[in-house]
């Protein structure tokens, strides 16, 4: 893993990295079951603090990630609108971070800034106070601990299916300004034979980067208007809201017609019966909620497979996974 132990982009990752992620997620969630392990887990870092930064709407990260450190007994500090914090007296958001690393071991930072956590890292990289950054979802491009916990879930879903390697993804709905999207294709490439169907309406088709780092990363994909065909072939669809905080005047993506990208009932009967459905969430009408009581629904799933990806990401970057990895349950 590259980036000075920060968590930048899905790109820094590799497979031993993500294999080991995972077997730290299985372990954790073992000592989940026990008051004892759970005791043993928060044992671990009562002596670290993280801050939570948060300047776009976040439920679930946030949630998962605040539930990540608690479970390893951090102490939090959070700050979710820059309009309370000095920002609004005018202290850049460099002078921000450089402050955070004053008090915490751990930033967690959620911006609808292109590249800020980039920027961020490197001033602290720079600094005496090096503390890592971990990206939380930055504007349109990247959200990689949403992709670790996306793999997660594909790989315990195809566990008995001879895993990834070899399934084809359907991925729905905003693709060009989805960076789950684009986070969980990236990591995609680190699993040979897995394939991708981007299903849009042309107006929210891929960006060419993506199309090159796919290519680069010799991933098989198809990008595709017809949506019942890409979920009749798929092993998994995944879908996504359409992503109109980003648009460029108000309204603009209320004009495309998405209707036909909208998950429902009727399309069960279509898809493989060990197909899976997964949804980063939040939801409106791209995934009709009769869906949810569905054996193949798995985004409840991935809500909680988050925190605990998370809590192995946590012990990783802290220093602290061969305590869970060694120990005989
Ligand atoms: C996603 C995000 O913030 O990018 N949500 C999440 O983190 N689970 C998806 C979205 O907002 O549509």
């Amino acid at each position: 893993m590259k980036n000075n132990g920060h968590i930048l982009s899905a790109s820094q990752f590799d497979r031993p990295f993500l294999d080991k992620m995972y077997r730290l997620t299985n372990k954790i969630r073992r000592f989940d079951k026990s008051k004892e392990g759970l005791l043993y887990l928060q044992s671990l870092l009562p002596h670290k603090r993280a801050i939570l930064y948060f300047t776009q709407p976040s439920t679930r990260t946030f949630l998962s990630f605040q539930s990540a450190c608690h479970i390893l007994g951090m102490k939090n500090s959070e700050i979710r609108d820059a309009t309370t914090s000095s920002e609004r007296k005018g202290e850049s958001v460099e002078d921000s971070l450089r402050t955070f690393s004053s008090y915490v071991d751990l930033i967690v930072m959620r911006s609808p800034v292109r590249g800020l956590c980039d920027r961020m890292a490197a001033i602290l990289d720079s600094s005496d106070r090096p503390v890592p950054i971990i990206n939380a979802g930055s504007g349109p491009d990247e959200h990689p601990t949403q992709a670790l916990l996306d793999i997660y879930t594909l790989q315990r879903s195809f566990k008995e299916l001879g895993g990834i390697e070899g399934k084809t993804i359907c991925m729905v709905g905003d693709l060009k300004r989805g960076r789950t999207v684009r986070s969980l294709s990236k990591l995609l490439t680190l699993y040979p034979g897995a394939k991708i169907i981007f299903a849009s309406p042309d107006a929210f088709k891929i960006e060419d980067d993506l199309r090159t780092i796919l290519k680069d990363g010799k991933v098989e994909f198809l990008e595709t208007s017809d949506f019942r065909d890409a979920i009749t072939n798929s092993d998994a669809v995944y879908m996504t809201r359409i992503q109109d905080e980003y648009d460029d005047h108000a309204g603009a993506s209320a004009k495309v017609d998405t209707s036909a990208f909208c998950l429902r009932a009727e399309h069960l009967k279509i898809m493989k019966k060990t197909s899976v459905i997964m949804h980063p969430l939040p939801r409106r009408t791209e995934l009709d909620p009769a869906i949810d009581s569905d054996p193949r629904a798995k985004y409840w799933r991935q809500e909680r497979n988050g925190m605990w990806t998370r809590v192995a990401l946590i012990t990783m970057l802290l220093g602290v996974d061969q305590q869970i990895l060694l120990p005989e349950l």
